[in-house]
């Protein structure tokens, strides 16, 4: 492959943005040296400054926009720009659709390395309001102290203050200024991330796309609960009609992760409810749940239909199964449908809705998926017509997929979020034997890179 020395290559320069990478950024070519552009789209041709310099490749950002896509459309969203959430809300959302199916066809050719069909990107249903899980960080200004809550700038953990964010439910961005204001009012501190002091340092909420109820977790830099805390919980339940429940989660670490080990109820219930396929499923704190519920509603309906188009009342493996949202939307076509999580607080809500709807052919486990193949392969020795895998981003291990492979003699049903980790494991089931017949991919974050994919496999 021809090279160039990275030190020929201009600290600006005028170039044509070819294609989208996987993580959003505009792919241009200087010679053979890759820049990719933040916030350019392919057909662009701009005027960009580069950044740190690497052997193959360097970062770069639009300093001019000298030719634009056909594709730009003015954003929506007033703080799209500083706010590193919606990275494509200026690319037309159609346009978007095809951007994210060449995304998921570059990782199947460069990492899979087989032919497969991927077919046209199912549209969300909403590209506004989508999305049902807000998790804003919480800091406070340097001199007046003034709590902030938002989003970060794109590549930084510099906090941008967010008072209104059209892709979430509207209802939600009023929760939020409500506990700015009280947060304030009762001289609770926002978390400075640097220094690891102050108190409140996340906000969650699980808003409900199906009767609009919230359930808020503040995050505290503390190991329990304190008088203003309990106070600031009350206020919440009390003033705002549709918060139904208030937690706190404690997170006294140093760490990057959102939610610590702990969360206590102090107000209302620990769950919203959301509705999928006929069925209402319950969602806790640390469940689980597709943040948009109309377009996980299309993918379980997608997978329904294919399993009950294909199969007979067939034996069904749900892994990875969250609150047994595929198995539990599944167990009306099934014969049996057996679920295994290793997250207890899923499980203990799946066990919920299963009986709350006298639904008697779900079995659920409370285990690495790994470690139950294992002991099914060795105890039961059951057979399943249609296993669905739904790992999370990491994708499967090698040896979950071959437990699979043993465990499952029709099809596997793989959902993924992750194209990369999903190529990775195709290659892996066709050099085992299996054959690819398509993937389905979806959209469930308009104006974002992610795309999610239903892959339906053939065990040969
Ligand atoms: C992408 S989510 C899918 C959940 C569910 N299928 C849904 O659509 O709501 C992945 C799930 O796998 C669970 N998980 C991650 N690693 C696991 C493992 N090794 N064994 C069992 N479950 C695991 C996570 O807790 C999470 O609930």
């Amino acid at each position: 492959m021809q090279t160039i020395n990275k030190k020929n290559i201009p600290e600006e320069l005028v170039v044509k943005v070819e294609k989208l990478s996987n993580l959003g950024f505009g792919i241009a070519k200087y010679e053979a040296y890759v820049l990719f552009v933040e916030g350019a789209c392919p057909g662009d041709t701009v005027k960009i400054k580069v950044g740190k310099k690497n052997k193959t490749y360097a970062n770069a950002r639009v300093i001019e926009i000298i030719e634009p896509s056909e594709y730009r459309v003015e954003p929506f969203c007033p703080m799209q720009k500083v706010c590193g959430s919606c990275q494509l809300q200026f690319i037309d959302y159609q346009y978007q659709l095809k951007l994210k199916k060449d995304i998921v066809k570059d990782a199947i050719r460069s990492i899979c390395g087989h032919e497969i069909e991927v077919r046209d990107v199912i549209e969300s249903p909403k590209v506004r309001e989508y999305r049902h899980k807000i998790q804003y960080p919480v800091s406070e200004t340097q001199n007046s102290k003034r709590i902030i809550a938002g989003y970060y700038k794109t590549g930084s953990h510099e906090l941008v203050n967010i008072k209104y964010c059209p892709i979430q439910p509207e209802y939600c961005d009023k929760i939020i200024d409500f506990i700015r204001n009280a947060a304030q009012e009762l001289g609770i501190s926002g978390y400075n991330e640097k220094k690891h002091v102050g108190d409140l340092r996340h906000v969650v909420i699980r808003s409900s796309n199906y009767n609009s109820k919230n359930l808020v977790i503040l995050v505290m830099n503390s190991t329990k609960v304190f008088d203003k805390l309990k106070k600031l919980a009350s206020k919440l339940y009390n003033e705002l009609d549709n918060v139904s429940g208030v937690g706190v989660n404690f997170n006294s670490k140093k760490t990057n992760l959102i939610l610590g080990e702990n969360t206590e109820i102090l107000e209302g219930e620990a769950f919203i409810e959301e509705k999928l396929c006929d069925k209402v499923f319950k969602v806790g704190a640390k469940t689980f749940f597709q943040v948009n519920p109309e377009s996980a509603n299309n993918i379980f309906e997608y997978v329904k239909k294919y399993i009950s188009d294909n199969f007979e009342k067939p034996m069904i493996l749900d892994a990875y199964a969250g609150i047994t949202a595929f198995g539990i939307c599944l167990s009306d076509i099934a014969r049996k449908v057996v679920s295994v999580e290793e997250v207890k607080e899923s499980v203990d809500l799946a066990d919920k809705v299963i009986k709350e709807n006298g639904i008697k052919n779900v079995e659920l486990h409370n285990m690495d998926a790994s470690k139950f193949f294992e002991k099914e392969l060795n105890t039961k020795g059951r057979q399943f017509d249609v296993a669905v895998l739904d790992p999370p981003r990491k994708g499967c291990s090698q040896e979950s997929l071959d437990y699979a492979l043993k465990l499952t003699k029709g099809k596997i049903i793989y959902v993924s979020c992750n194209p990369a980790t999903l190529a990775r494991d195709l290659k892996y089931l066709i050099e085992k034997g299996c054959k690819v017949d398509f993937i389905q991919p979806f959209d469930m974050f308009p104006h974002t890179y992610h795309v999610e994919d239903v892959a339906v496999i053939t065990i040969v």
